[in-house]
């Protein structure tokens, strides 16, 4: 039986993380895939390697600006029509900071990343949780009782520790965890499980994308005791583990992937 028998919904699929995610859901057996992201033509390339890895995982293939209270909600509306629920979300959508100093950083830049990054989330997560909230339970690959919904959000180390130059960013995946956590205490009893991944340095377009970035990386790299960037499935994988009903009793947690970079 596969671990995922129901809906899964994945922000953030045109690249990087979201894109590994959500092609580890078609590979790993579940059928029904809603792709989201504001990158359309990324999206058509995430869904052309889902196809490769699952000749019947049926895709959604939705664009969506984080930005946009209305195209999020219509987001998990357009899945709910197609498939009348959603059971794995993991909300991916982000951007990076402005790498400078909060007196060198305008008001503009911190809504834009803080809107992106906490707000847009939050509605992402909203908007699943209302769905998931209506929805009965599916059942689980051992007959363990199975929830109504599991929700992963997209943190960051950066959310547990800071660095120079970003206090947007780490503020804003800060906050990710924090939501993450109170949802969890507000939507145990309804049988939803909340929970996020912190990345440490990934290889994606994110910190690949710019060689002066790229280069500016190796410090943060060398902080962690594995001494290299994780990949985007490294990633996925976490999240695949905290969506399935393997993860039944994993609540509220800030599940850390770094490499080591946080406990040095
Ligand atoms: N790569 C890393 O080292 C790293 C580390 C920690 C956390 N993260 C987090 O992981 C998540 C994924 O990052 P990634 O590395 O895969 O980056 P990425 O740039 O490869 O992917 C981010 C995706 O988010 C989408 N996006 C950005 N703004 C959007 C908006 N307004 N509406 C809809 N979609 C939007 C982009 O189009 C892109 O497809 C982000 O939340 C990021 O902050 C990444």
């Amino acid at each position: 039986m596969t671990l995922f028998p129901g809906v899964a919904l994945v922000t953030g699929a045109a690249s990087g993380i979201g894109r590994a995610t959500a092609v580890s859901f078609a590979l790993e057996g579940c059928y029904q895939v809603a792709i989201c992201d504001r990158n359309l033509e990324g999206l058509v390339e995430t869904e052309k390697y889902m196809r490769e890895v699952s000749a019947t995982c049926d895709i959604l293939v939705h664009q969506v600006d984080m930005l946009l209270d209305d195209q999020i909600e219509g987001m998990v509306q357009a899945a709910v029509s197609k498939w009348g629920r959603v059971d794995y979300a993991v909300n991916a959508a982000g951007v990076i900071g402005n790498n400078d100093r909060s007196t060198d950083t305008t008001s503009q830049q911190f809504d834009l990343i803080n809107g992106i990054n906490y707000r847009g989330c939050w509605l992402s997560s909203r908007a699943e949780l209302a769905q998931m909230l209506k929805q009965e339970p599916l059942p689980t690959h051992d007959g363990r009782p199975g929830s109504k919904g599991s929700i992963v959000n997209i943190a960051s180390q950066l959310g547990v520790v800071s660095r120079p130059n970003a206090p947007a960013y780490c503020a804003s995946k800060a906050a990710v965890i924090s939501m993450t956590k109170s949802d969890a205490i507000d939507y145990s009893k309804d049988n939803i499980r909340i929970n996020c991944v912190c990345p440490g340095v990934i290889a994606t377009p994110m910190t690949q994308g710019d060689p002066e970035f790229r280069a500016a990386l190796a410090p943060a790299i060398a902080i962690a005791p594995m001494d290299r960037m994780g990949t985007a499935q490294e990633i996925a994988d976490a999240c695949l583990f905290l969506c399935s009903s393997k993860a039944s009793f994993v609540q509220g947690h800030a599940m850390v992937v770094d490499g080591g970079y946080v406990i040095s």
